[in-house]
């Protein structure tokens, strides 16, 4: 067993550290007032062969393994969720689902461009009466010549305006009284289809999130994306990936407050002394930096078990609860040691607990994680 990171993951890191701390960080505070999508941080994560990281170089990507995308979510969620979540969809969910199951036509066709990154990836699986209830999909899409023609509406749709197609869910027939699920890719500029971006959350402000209205949507039966009848099945897979990236930005999101809170604890003097030098406050830091080596080490374990091929599912649920719970644990406790100062918005902890509770709803809540490993472990 070796728990070191290789040559490779190593020199990732240090390369997406330093843009983090230098380029990403510095606006993050701002951004989350404006809601500014970071357009030119992704400008140049482009430039530094970021956005098609774990994909095939013959598509643009940078042929690096899981693990690596891991650390790019982590570092980049540290300094800024919005643009780690933004950058864990366009890979793990608008990428991925290509990569796994589009023929070589459209691999050239639509992951080159995300790998480019001249076009944002997304997918579109949750709709307003199918959220945890995957399966319970209502956008229909029928058979006319050589057309299949979409009708329905998605919600909470992460990158789509950003984005120049993407792979979503649609039922296409029944199959022994079940709905037959098939994933369809839809270019963003089609008739009929309509991107609203006029969300107001509560946390992750800069990030795009949409929800998508299809009106007889045109698209040829060539852009079934795998196996007619298996879109459910393969956005599941997809999920599993994305998962580990949702795993990541907790953890980021967590060293994030770790590191403001062990730096306010050793400035901060109360009764004479500074909080650091108090037991309860290193009890605190203790407990919070045990949690977030943990869930580092369940990412990485969980990334690792992806690249040998090996089955992963309950790893990455259990990296993604995990990580998710503890962040707001984590950030909570920032916010604590911060006392009043932790309240307000100029102190930024605030905001960590504000965008880690996204981890904890996103890519499947808690519960169904927690319904996911129960299935794994044969309940
Ligand atoms: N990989 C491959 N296949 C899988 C799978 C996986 N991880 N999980 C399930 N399947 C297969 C099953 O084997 C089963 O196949 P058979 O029919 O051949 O037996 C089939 O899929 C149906 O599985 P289940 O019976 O387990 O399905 P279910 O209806 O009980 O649902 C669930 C299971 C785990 C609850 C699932 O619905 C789920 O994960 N829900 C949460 C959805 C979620 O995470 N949504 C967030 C989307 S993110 C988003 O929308 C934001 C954005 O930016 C786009």
């Amino acid at each position: 067993m070796n728990f070191d990171l290789t040559q490779e993951q190593q020199m990732i890191k240090k390369t997406i550290k330093e843009f983090a701390d230098e380029v990403v960080a510095p606006g993050a505070v701002d951004r989350d007032r404006s809601k500014e999508f970071p357009a030119d941080i992704f400008k140049q994560l482009s430039d530094m062969g970021m956005m098609g990281l774990p994909f095939d170089e013959k598509y643009g990507g940078a042929g690096a393994d899981t693990t690596s995308f891991a650390i790019v979510t982590e570092e980049l969620s540290r300094a800024c969720a919005s643009t780690g979540i933004t950058y864990s969809a366009h890979i793990s969910l608008g990428g991925a689902p290509l990569n796994l199951f589009g023929t070589e036509q459209q691999k050239q066709r639509y992951l080159t461009p995300i790998c480019k990154g001249e076009s944002f990836g997304a997918f579109g699986l949750t709709e307003p009466n199918a959220g945890s209830d995957a399966g319970g999909t209502q956008t229909r899409a029928t058979e006319d010549g050589d057309d299949w023609v979409i009708n329905g509406s998605k919600v909470y749709i992460t990158n789509a305006s950003y984005a120049n197609h993407l792979a979503l869910t649609a039922i296409t027939g029944m199959e022994g009284g079940k709905k037959e699920i098939s994933a369809i890719i839809v270019p963003t500029d089609a008739e009929g289809f309509t991107i609203i971006d006029n969300y107001e959350k509560m946390g992750l402000n800069a990030s795009n999130t949409t929800e998508l209205v299809l009106d007889n949507v045109r698209v040829p039966k060539e852009n079934l994306l795998g196996k007619r009848g298996q879109g459910f099945k393969q956005f599941m897979a997809t999920l599993d990936g994305g998962r580990i990236g949702i795993a990541a930005m907790g953890v980021g999101i967590a060293q994030a407050a770790f590191d403001r809170a062990l730096r306010y604890s050793k400035e901060r003097k109360q009764f004479g002394k500074t909080l650091s030098e108090f037991q309860i406050t290193q009890f605190k830091l203790a407990d919070m930096a045990m949690k977030i080596e943990l869930a580092r080490n369940m990412v990485y374990k969980a990334a690792w078990l992806k690249d040998q091929g090996r089955p992963f599912t309950k790893e990455a649920s259990m990296a993604k609860l995990y990580a998710s719970e503890i962040s707001m644990e984590v950030a909570d406790e920032a916010i604590q040691i911060h006392g009043g100062y932790g309240y307000m918005k100029e102190y930024e902890v605030e905001r960590y607990m504000r965008d880690a509770k996204l981890l904890e709803i996103g890519e499947g809540t808690s519960e169904i994680q927690r319904m996911v490993i129960a299935r794994q472990i044969g309940c």
